[in-house]
């Protein structure tokens, strides 16, 4: 619920993780800071031995330090469809845009090319860790797989397990052997492909109505194996309605959609489940006492007519919440996004009737992008935020309204406050155009959530690697 915010300090970081966070006024004195910077580290009680191999990079005026967005639910396969869903909902969208698009990728040439674009997209807008869906196709998946450790990016990589009698012929695992075997080498797959660690195989079982009994079980021994090696399991519970009601038909023997889950033991700590929206009591008491994670993904919700997840009554039952944008349920891969999308529809919530307390203030939704996320991911202490100890995902967000659209030259002179006109006649433009100025820390974040794009993303780095740079 509060921002900790340091104005003046200075934060070291080796080997990809922080070492000290140090301020100014408490650490050490604003004279300090115009030492030379040997004696000034010296003074700071830094070994200043492998000075060779220091980089001090100065953090430009308006500009600050953000841990990196963390995106608990995303679809790379489904990149291309952004923004097209029409008035569908779910089941029909399903059918009618998302698994044509998805079957298309076991087209390699294709797959590489939309994952690329998510990727760098997804990286762009600051989010430095992801909880990807790639498709049924196990090469397609293992082609995500690349492509995140290619780019950078700290990420889950699952192939969507889908089984079941009601997914389309030309869309479907063959059996549950080929549903659990191709899961398996998909996993084993990352962890060939990246011993760091970095990008990692998820379980995913589409969700309850794609399918078997036999595919959810197996599915859940998968789960259990990988328990020392904290394998992860991700899938979708109760996001409309009508699915619900399917899974009932679907399941008659289990008493709700969590159960269906429970019963195949794929509800644990290391679960993530998205959406969530129509529960009931009974079942976010099992969930919560399963200690599973829920991606919240309030823009996919409203653009499929999903329904408005009370996330406040989930946090005050003490289960664990992240944001997902779930592209393309989700029209935008930018976190910010959904985080400013919870915010607007904790208000409806609010207003339809739960009252006040269910609005999510900016710090919670800030709160939710970076270390509720984390800890749904099973990453909680490692990132989601400025720690000693923890790992610097982190990302540069630039205020200057002007320059960072403007070509290199360009933005200089902007910045400068100086407009160049073709024929050489230089123009005063009245000083430079501050996106933030005038507001408190407090402010300038809430302005900078509600109306903040890819633009104000100035550098991203995971793992202390510098991944993106604008
Ligand atoms: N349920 C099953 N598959 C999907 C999917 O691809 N997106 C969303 N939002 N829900 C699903
Ligand atoms: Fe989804």
């Amino acid at each position: 619920t509060t921002l900790e915010i340091v104005e003046h300090g200075i934060i070291c970081v080796s080997n990809g993780i922080i070492r000290s966070i140090q301020r100014m006024g408490e650490d050490y004195s604003e004279s300090d800071s115009t030492l030379p910077p040997s004696a000034f580290l010296q003074k700071l009680g830094h070994d200043n031995n492998n000075a060779q191999q220091l980089t001090i990079r100065i953090i430009p005026k308006n500009h600050f330090l953000f841990p990196g967005l963390i995106d608990t639910h995303i679809h790379a396969s489904q990149y291309p469809n952004l923004g097209i869903f029409g008035k569908t909902t779910l089941l029909e969208w399903l059918n009618k845009y998302t698994f044509p698009l998805e079957a298309s990728l076991t087209d390699p040439a294709k797959a590489k090319r939309v994952y690329r674009q998510c990727v760098q997209r997804s990286l762009r807008n600051g989010t430095t860790t992801a909880a990807y869906y790639a498709t049924q196709s196990a090469r397609s998946t293992n082609i995500l797989t690349d492509v995140l450790i290619d780019l950078g990016q700290r990420g889950f990589v699952g192939r969507c397990a889908m089984d079941s009698d009601l997914q389309p012929k030309w869309y479907r695992d063959e059996s549950p052997k080929a549903a659990k075997d191709d899961t398996s080498a998909c996993v084993g797959y990352c962890k060939e492909a990246d011993q760091s660690g970095r990008v990692r195989g998820i379980i995913t079982p589409r969700f309850a109505p794609s399918c078997s009994r036999d595919t959810l079980s197996n599915l859940g021994r998968l789960l259990a194996d990988g328990e020392q090696d904290g394998l992860l399991c991700q899938t979708h519970i109760s996001e409309n309605k009508n699915e619900v009601e399917l899974v009932k038909q679907l399941f008659p023997e289990c008493s709700s959609y969590a159960h269906v889950y429970d019963v195949h033991n794929l509800l644990t700590p290391r679960t993530v489940l998205a959406h969530a929206i129509h529960l009931t009591e009974d079942e976010i008491a099992l969930i919560k006492s399963r200690e599973c994670g829920v991606s919240h993904c309030p823009t996919s919700n409203m653009a499929l007519g999903s329904g408005s997840l009370w996330v406040r009554h989930l946090l005050d039952e003490g289960v664990k919440v992240g944001l997902g944008t779930d592209v393309s349920g989700g029209y935008d891969v930018n976190v910010l996004e959904a985080a400013r999308m919870a915010c607007l529809v904790s208000r409806g919530v609010a207003e339809g009737g739960k009252g006040e307390r269910s609005k999510i203030s900016v710090e919670e939704a800030l709160w939710l992008a970076t270390r509720g996320g984390a800890e749904v991911l099973g990453l909680g202490g490692k990132v989601g935020g400025l720690e000693v100890g923890m790992v610097w995902d982190v990302i540069l967000v630039g205020a200057d309204e002007v320059p960072v659209d403007q070509d290199g030259e360009e933005a200089e002179k902007m910045l400068n406050g100086v407009h160049h006109d073709h024929d050489g006649k230089q123009t005063k433009i009245g000083g430079k155009v501050d996106f933030f100025g005038w507001e408190t820390w407090e402010e300038k974040l809430a302005k900078w959530l509600f109306s903040g794009d890819d633009r104000n993303i100035r550098a991203v780095w995971v793992g202390g690697e510098l991944v993106c740079r604008k």
